[in-house]
């Protein structure tokens, strides 16, 4: 069947406002919205302004009111306690208006900030429909971050409430999240008036009197008294959450998501982009700490009437390589999202794919990538592998969807290997040099999307207004900047090849090296420093920091380097996988000062570099690859 893409594209770009409201006819509106597209509002226009509206109730309610209550909405896999558990719509909606109604005694409303600082259990869906339900506006933090970090979004958000749990379980280890939580309490300024927790039986959370309350007693009491709330009407541009990301200093920068658009923008993509039917099993096998668990795992299905999975576990050693493939089989799960970089650690154990021949993927049609580059190598295993196509897509936490893909609900396009294929409906991709000036098909550039962006992306960062415009549209006025590098083919398919900025890439996760800089700087022993990504087969990129030692400084180096590595570990988080740190005599730099990252960031991948014009001192660049040899790396 020939693709509908080219049209349905060529549609979107002559009359985006007809294609948007006709999208947004897809979402229950209290009221609707008098247009599609206001560009008089907000920073760069805002989308169906003037429309009132609730999540949640577009995503359980509704549904339920359709009949759809006893479809599973959740099916909750954890090979790590070994429980399965289904959860229906009409069980989660009860569940999600019990827990609003706890919020709400809390004096939790409209616009106020939840913290939600969990495992993937169901309890953190429940605790952000919840939220959503009454207006209040969750921000959730990935459970590999460390108290500073988590403090850090305290702050910014200037939380009211935090709903966490007793603990998280890796491979081998329970994380307990309490005392981290209890940390991040201590270190932030602002104070918030309540914790909801969860105790987990793995790991009991010692209670403080008067600020926190056990989740599961305050859900069955209000469940018992029969306190359940209704949903809260709000403006389709209210924020729906905050979800920090790394940018380009220790600072995250709190992406906002609005309602309207986002619905409209999640509903679309579900069955256009990811081609699946209300009805049907979809799996984004990622956390609800990073955007795709919260588009993918919570709100896109939701809202699209399917059923999602809620996976606690690891692609390998939970218990095996074939973990995957059991949840395909078991739950008949049609499409599923990943990572590459979980594929590469499931190759690494299973070459041959033997473990996919234990299960029956009949129902299963299709698999999508994207969080960071897919290589052909891994696409092309996972093909031969699963008999299915394995589809490369492009976005980032600030667009909060696919900005391109092969579009399987539309019909897929030829794959080109290396390329995430074409720009979706809303995009208007194009690549610029620096000055500014666009460049022709197959030239290297800067990837930018012409304004507005689509439904869906961020209108701002939280607070920071100022900060939205200095990172992401001064720089190409009439376009939002990527920070990826990348260029468009002669059939207009992109090929991401890097990263503009300090961005790097483990295992899927997104970090900032100017982040680890500055906790690798803040050890008293350490002069300067660098942190730069170096390619690693199986994570794709992983930190490596150099330190130059201050001069009266005469301790072991290697104790020094075990004292940074716990520092980034304690700060930031295991989430960083900070494991390299190299004392060296002198970092490369040009004469007016600039460190050469991009120099250093060569030598360790063995990739060509010529010296550069404006270096310091030629010499400096041997004795780093002297010191990279002496870790094995680089040669
Ligand atoms: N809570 C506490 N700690 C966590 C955590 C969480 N939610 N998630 C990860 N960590 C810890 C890990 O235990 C590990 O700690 P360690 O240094 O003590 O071993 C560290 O953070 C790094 O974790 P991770 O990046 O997951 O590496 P890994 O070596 O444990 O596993 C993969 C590698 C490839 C198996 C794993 O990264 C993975 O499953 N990736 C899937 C991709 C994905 O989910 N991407 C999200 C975006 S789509
Ligand atoms: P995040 O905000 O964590 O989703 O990370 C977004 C960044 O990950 C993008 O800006 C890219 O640098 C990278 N990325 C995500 N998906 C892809 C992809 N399919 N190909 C190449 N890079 C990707």
């Amino acid at each position: 069947m020939a693709s509908r893409y080219a049209d349905v594209y060529a549609g979107w770009k002559a009359d985006p406002q007809s294609f948007w409201s006709n999208a947004a006819n897809a979402i229950d509106w209290f009221e609707g919205p008098a247009r599609a597209f206001d560009a008089d509002a907000g920073i760069y226009g805002h989308w169906f302004a003037g429309g009132m509206t609730n999540t949640c109730y577009n995503c359980l309610d509704r549904h339920v009111a359709a009949g759809r209550g006893e479809q599973i909405a959740f099916i909750y896999d954890s090979p790590v306690t070994g429980r399965i558990e289904r959860i229906s719509y009409t069980s989660l909606l009860s569940d999600v208006a019990a827990l609003a109604a706890v919020y709400r005694k809390l004096g939790v409303g409209r616009g106020d900030r939840i913290i939600i600082y969990m495992p993937m259990i169901p309890q953190a869906a429940v605790a952000m429909l919840a939220a959503a339900r009454i207006g209040a506006v969750h921000s959730v933090v990935f459970g590999g971050f460390a108290a500073n970090e988590l403090a850090v979004r305290i702050d910014d958000c200037q939380a009211k409430l935090i709903v966490s749990a007793s603990c998280g379980i890796e491979p081998g280890r329970t994380v307990a999240y309490k005392p981290l939580l209890d940390q991040a309490l201590e270190i932030a300024t602002h104070k918030p008036n309540h914790c909801l927790v969860f105790q987990r039986e793995m790991a009991h959370a010692a209670m403080t009197e008067g600020r926190d309350i056990d989740f599961a007693a305050a859900l069955a009491a209000a469940k018992q008294a029969g306190e359940t709330v209704g949903c809260t009407p709000v403006a389709s541009t209210d924020p729906l959450y905050v979800l920090y990301t790394s940018g380009t200093t220790g600072q995250p920068k709190g992406v906002v998501r609005d309602n309207g658009g986002h619905m409209v923008a999640l509903k679309w993509s579900m069955e256009n982009f990811f081609g699946v039917q209300p009805g049907e099993v979809f799996w984004a096998a990622s956390d609800i700490g990073w955007v795709v668990g919260h588009s993918y795992i919570v709100y896109g299905p939701l809202l699209n009437g399917s059923t999602s999975i809620l996976f606690e576990g690891k692609p390998v050693g939970t218990p095996d390589p074939g973990t995957y493939w059991r949840i395909i089989a078991e739950h008949g799960v049609a499409v599923m999202f990943t990572a590459p970089t979980a594929l590469r650690a499931i190759r690494k154990e299973d070459p041959e794919a033997s473990h996919v021949r234990r299960y029956d993927l009949s129902k299963f049609r299709a698999l999508f990538l994207a969080g960071e580059r897919a290589d052909p190598d891994t696409i092309q295993w996972a093909e031969r592998a699963l008999g299915v196509p394995v589809i490369d897509h492009w976005w980032q936490t600030e667009t909060g969807w696919p900005v391109a893909g092969n579009p399987m609900g539309l019909g897929l396009l030829p794959v080109k290997y290396g390329s995430p294929a074409v720009p979706l409906p809303g995009y208007d991709v194009q690549i610029l040099d620096d000055a500014g000036h666009p460049v022709g098909a197959g030239t290297l550039g800067n990837v930018v999307v012409k304004l507005p962006l689509p439904p869906g992306c961020l209108p701002t960062l939280w607070n920071a207004d100022h900060r939205f415009r200095a990172a992401y549209l001064e720089e190409f006025p009439g376009y939002y900047k990527t920070a990826d590098a990348g260029y468009l083919d002669e059939d207009g398919y992109i090929f991401i090849m890097a990263r503009t900025d300090d961005i790097i890439n483990v295992a899927g996760h997104r970090l900032s090296t100017g982040a680890m800089e500055e906790v690798c700087a803040s050890h008293p022993d350490v002069a300067e420093c660098a942190v730069i990504g170096i390619a690693d087969d199986l994570k794709g990129q992983v930190p490596a920091g150099f330190l130059v030692i201050n001069s009266n400084v005469s301790r072991e180096t290697s104790e020094i380097e075990r004292e940074v590595i716990s520092l980034v570990r304690e700060r930031i988080g295991p989430v960083a996988a900070f494991r390299l740190a190299i004392c060296v005599k002198r970092l490369p730099k040009t004469r007016s000062g600039k460190i050469l990252r991009a120099t250093i960031q060569k030598i360790a991948d063995r990739q060509p570099w010529k010296m550069p014009a404006t270096i310091d001192d030629p010499v400096i660049l041997d004795e780093i690859t002297v010191a990279l040899h002496g870790r094995g790396i680089g040669i």
